[in-house]
């Protein structure tokens, strides 16, 4: 699940967010999950409402979550209840080193609900995340 503005990779800060696209970043992710034998379904979306009603409907839909919430990882309180409610494994994943960059993006408001947070690591942030969930699915 991609937040808000992730829809504009490719033309973000590059020092940040590297040069790939958001479309060429799910196909990396599809192709990452094909070799786990995980099946990767995604969503992007700029509105809070979406993301916080696409968490409400993955139950029975989904075995487990990876999510980039963009900003709203950093204080938005719905995203952070509806992911408690959609009840599933969920890892939090951000292209950027958000630990190593303004005060602000070292608070996350997910972290303590996710399994694992996964930072700074760009597109190949997203197959830690994937081999993460795997396991969590394996042993639960
Ligand atoms: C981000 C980091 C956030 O602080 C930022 O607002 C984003 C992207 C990342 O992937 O590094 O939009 O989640």
């Amino acid at each position: 699940m991609h937040g808000v503005n992730l829809d504009q990779l490719g033309r973000r800060e590059a020092q940040h967010y590297g040069t790939v696209t958001l479309d060429e970043l799910e196909r990396r992710i599809t192709a990452f999950g094909a070799e786990l034998g995980m099946v990767t379904r995604f969503v992007q979306t700029n509105s809070e409402t979406e993301f916080v009603e696409h968490l409400h409907g993955l139950e029975g839909m989904a075995d487990g979550i990876v999510l980039n919430p963009g900003a709203w990882t950093h204080y938005s309180y719905a995203i952070r209840d509806a992911l408690a409610i959609a009840g599933l494994p969920a890892v939090e994943v951000h292209l950027s080193d958000v630990d190593a960059r303004e005060e602000f993006r070292r608070v996350s408001v997910v972290r303590d609900l996710c399994i694992a947070t996964v930072k700074g690591r760009g597109p190949d942030g997203y197959r830690d995340a994937l081999v993460r969930l795997s396991e969590e699915l394996a042993n639960p």
